[in-house]
């Protein structure tokens, strides 16, 4: 999958002699950047490894213990349920809205009970929404954190996603907004801090891991031949950088460790040409929109103007039975690197289910079946090229409704 989407080769290349400066001196400067950035005090800026260990750090902030809930949208990434068992809280998934990537407040509002401690609110693919002022007047023992991993600089109402709930977690793994290989960042409610911890510090061979997997990232999505051949000698030789397999398959909770070296120093390199690089991502996003409009059976949705798309997401009007392949397919005929977030309602596919009942979330579950999403990467050019591939695409999508409409 084509990831890295605002990093340039440059960006990366002049990473690593501004690693002489130390991390001391890259971690205090990023939480300078991001703060102004944000427009907060540097005290809400918290870095760490990943997002989810920024997001077990936001549930202890707010106190979350045995006798709690914690409420998290069935349309998500199993590491951000595997925060919750080790607090003691209870763990309740809630539907997705039938219309949108996000939650249906209402439908929020009825699952809410009194035990209800933190509500992990989704802002799918970057589109970033807010939780309306008569559910939240109502629900006041409610804590509502932003799940911001997919929408970092994503605006809602002229608002920064992040900074006007109880907190949000951020993730700067390779395939985000910004990438960092990994690392996290929360942004802490207004007036709120963590008690300082030192964190541990990623082992040295796993920094190096993280800069080869992503230089095959890098190159993938400027030639993909060349980062093919690459990722598959960073894989032959051991060297790739990627989640757990307890995390994955057992839904064990993450470690927090400290955000590494290289990723504070490639997130500060890409800091300056964020605005340009979300201004790109939305020409590629009004192209996209464009193209599938000519598909009315294909679902869109709409996003604040300040969105800044993680992949651009569509829908087909019905469940298929294998998107992996699909998505091979349609990227095959296109040229275009098709996605498949999120593949479950749990994703990936197969990841530990934490109890989820199947059949309790119909529409996060219509979506898994259906959902897939287009690139949104500095390198992909919104050009006639693109148009082109659009056009296949679009061919191809075509074809595959008349399919469904008539199988013979
Ligand atoms: C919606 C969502 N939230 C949280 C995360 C966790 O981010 P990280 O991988 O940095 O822990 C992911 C990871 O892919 C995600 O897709």
């Amino acid at each position: 999958m084509l990831t890295a989407n605002s990093l340039s080769i440059w960006q990366y290349l002049s990473a690593f002699p501004a690693m002489l400066a130390g991390r001391r001196h890259h971690r205090a400067a990023l939480r300078i950047e991001l703060a102004q950035l944000f427009e907060v005090e540097v005290g809400r800026i918290v870095l760490f490894d990943s997002g989810r260990a920024a997001f077990g750090a936001l549930l202890r902030l707010h106190g979350v213990q045995a006798g709690d809930e914690v409420i998290v949208p069935a349309f998500t990434c199993v590491v951000v349920p595997n925060q919750v068992p080790p607090t003691g809280a209870t763990l309740r998934f809630v539907d997705v809205g039938r219309d949108s990537l996000n939650f249906d407040w209402l439908a929020l509002d009825a699952a809410i009970t009194p035990h209800t401690r933190v509500v992990v609110v989704p802002h799918n693919f970057g589109i970033a929404c807010e939780v309306p002022t008569w559910l939240r007047e109502k629900q006041r023992h409610v804590r509502f954190v932003d799940d911001a991993a997919h929408g970092f600089a994503s605006r809602c109402d002229g608002q920064w996603l992040g900074t006007y709930h109880d907190g949000a977690f951020f993730s700067f793994e390779y395939s985000k907004n910004l990438t960092g290989g990994i690392g996290g960042m929360a942004l802490l409610p207004a007036g709120s801090e963590l008690p300082p911890a030192v964190l541990p510090e990623l082992p040295c061979g796993d920094e190096w891991r993280l800069a080869a997997t992503l230089k095959a990232h890098l190159l993938s999505a400027r030639w993909p031949l060349l980062g093919r051949c690459t990722m598959a000698a960073v894989r032959r030789l051991g060297m790739v950088y990627r989640s757990g397999d307890g995390e994955v398959a057992r839904g064990e909770p993450h470690p927090p460790r400290a955000m590494p070296l290289l990723s504070a120093v490639l997130l500060r390199r890409q800091l300056p040409t964020l605005a340009a690089s979300i201004a790109h991502k939305q020409q590629l996003a009004t192209r996209y929109q464009r193209a599938l409009a000519t598909l009315p059976d294909v679902q869109q949705w709409p996003a604040p103007q300040g969105t800044h798309w993680v992949r651009y997401p569509f829908a087909l009007p019905f469940a298929v039975t294998d998107k992996a392949a699909l998505a091979r397919q349609l990227s095959a005929a296109s040229g275009l690197n098709i996605g498949v977030w999120f593949d479950d309602v749990i994703h990936p596919a197969g990841a530990f289910r934490h109890g989820y009942v199947a059949g309790s979330a119909p529409h996060g579950e219509r979506l898994a079946a259906s959902v897939l999403n287009l690139p949104m990467n500095i390198a992909l050019p919104a050009d006639a090229q693109l148009e082109r591939k659009l056009a296949r695409l679009s061919r191809a999508l075509a074809e595959l409704l008349r399919q469904h409409k008539d199988p013979a």
